[in-house]
């Protein structure tokens, strides 16, 4: 299969006239110029169309879906009167069609891998991720939430009973044995410090121990209060950071999402550790949690990825997510005192390569979110305005964007329809 179009090889340029060959699941070819004649008229696309590759969201909840717009709070009641009872339907048996639905909608945004949490239940977490996996192209590392207080009992249930369990029952903290695919994989996800004991953590961290190379995604340093609560709950634990480590829990595999209000310390601890941050800005605007220092992650040497966190975050589209990144920076600047240093802010090109090979990358997935031959065949062909096919494309469709400019779904070499 050909897909011709101008190709966006690079986000700091303008698309170059081209066509991409497909075989099988992969691509086989990329090049620049008119396809050869026997594969006129190409089967998608044309010498009108933009071809992109697909992006990569490193931090997303599947059931909080339809929790998105619940304004006007403070993370932690947001949780409890937002996130909570959504989450509990997981455990009533919606948890399949609520993840295919989340599935599907990333998807629909051009999202081909997720990083993302699915909720207490294990049974249920089973069943949404099989779903994914057998009905979707979907990639995702993706776990079963881990919470043994400060919530509903229906969401604690299994994890205060597992607690009695030593050492844990493995299918509750792996609901779907890790196979061969490194397209679909399982992590440990407790949810963050203040909904997990000290027990709870010791014993995931245990976890990671005896399992070496498992991803872990857990969320830290979000707002002021739940830094508060966290130190008053770990009063031995030197800052909120180092109750993760304390538990083993910081590795190259560990995805700390928001991580806004943090001592250089609790930087340098990370860095040396090699977990990556993943920065939510259209979520911590919206829950007003804080406005993260990209520049100050970056300088301490911390790699950094971009999520949505969906529902704190409204949007699934990636390209949406790097406008809010853009934005946020933005916003630090023009608030910056006369001695603070400047703030670096993103280029429309670079917020590309963020949401796909910076995020790609940092998730393991080296081989999807390029345009190369020898990657995954995950791209997007979509109709735009031809005074878009400049040096501003990138721009262009981070300010413009639209699921109904993508005329076409590439993933993983098939064709998807919405
Ligand atoms: N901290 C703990 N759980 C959550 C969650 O579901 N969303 C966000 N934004 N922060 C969290
Ligand atoms: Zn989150």
């Amino acid at each position: 299969m050909i897909a011709q179009g101008r190709l966006l090889l690079d986000p700091a340029r303008a698309p170059e006239p081209g066509w991409v060959r497909v075989d099988q699941s992969r691509i086989a070819e990329v090049r620049l110029g008119e396809p050869p004649p026997s594969e006129r008229p190409p089967a998608l696309g044309g010498p009108d169309a933009l071809i992109i590759t697909a992006f990569v969201d490193a931090h997303c909840h599947f059931p909080q879906t339809d929790s998105v717009g619940i304004d006007g709070l403070e993370l932690l009641p947001w949780l409890e009167k937002a996130v909570f009872p959504a989450e509990s339907w997981w455990g009533r048996g919606g948890a399949r069609a609520s993840a295919l639905t989340a599935a599907r909608r990333h998807l629909r945004q051009g999202t081909v891998g997720v990083a993302a949490y699915l909720t207490s239940h294990a049974e249920g977490s089973r069943e949404a991720l099989v779903g994914v996996a057998s009905q979707t192209p979907l990639r995702f590392i993706a776990g079963r939430v881990g919470m043994d207080r400060h919530a509903p009992e229906d969401l604690l249930a299994e994890d205060r009973s597992r607690a009695r369990l030593t050492p844990p029952a493995p299918c509750v903290l792996a609901p779907l044995a890790n196979g061969e695919d490194p397209r679909r994989v399982v992590s440990a996800n407790p949810r963050f410090a203040v909904s997990c004991s000290e027990e709870l953590l010791a014993e995931f961290g245990w976890w990671v121990r005896e399992h070496p190379g498992t991803w872990v995604q857990t969320h830290l340093s979000e707002s002021r209060a739940e830094c508060d609560l966290v130190r008053r709950l770990f009063p031995g634990a030197p800052h909120y950071t180092g109750v993760y480590d304390r538990a083993g829990l910081l590795t190259e595999r560990t995805l700390l999402a928001h991580a806004i209000h943090l001592s250089d310390e609790e930087l340098a601890l990370i860095a040396q550790r090699r977990s990556i941050i993943v920065h939510c800005p259209a979520a911590n605007t919206f829950l007003q949690a804080g406005l993260f220092d990209l520049d100050r992650a970056r300088a301490a040497g911390v790699r950094v990825a971009l999520g949505s966190d969906i529902a704190a975050g409204a949007d699934a589209a990636m390209p949406r997510v790097a406008r809010a990144m853009i934005e946020v920076a933005k916003v630090r600047s023009m608030t910056r005192r006369p001695t603070d240093p400047p703030v670096h802010v993103p280029t429309p090109a670079e917020a590309w390569d963020m949401i796909t090979r910076v995020n790609a990358d940092l998730l393991g997935w080296n081989d999807t979110a390029r345009l190369e031959a020898g990657a995954s065949a995950d791209f997007l062909v979509l109709s735009v305005p031809p005074t878009w096919l400049d040096e501003h494309a990138a721009g262009r469709l981070i300010y413009n964007w639209d699921a109904d400019l993508v005329r076409s779904y590439v993933y993983a070499g098939q064709v998807w329809k919405p």
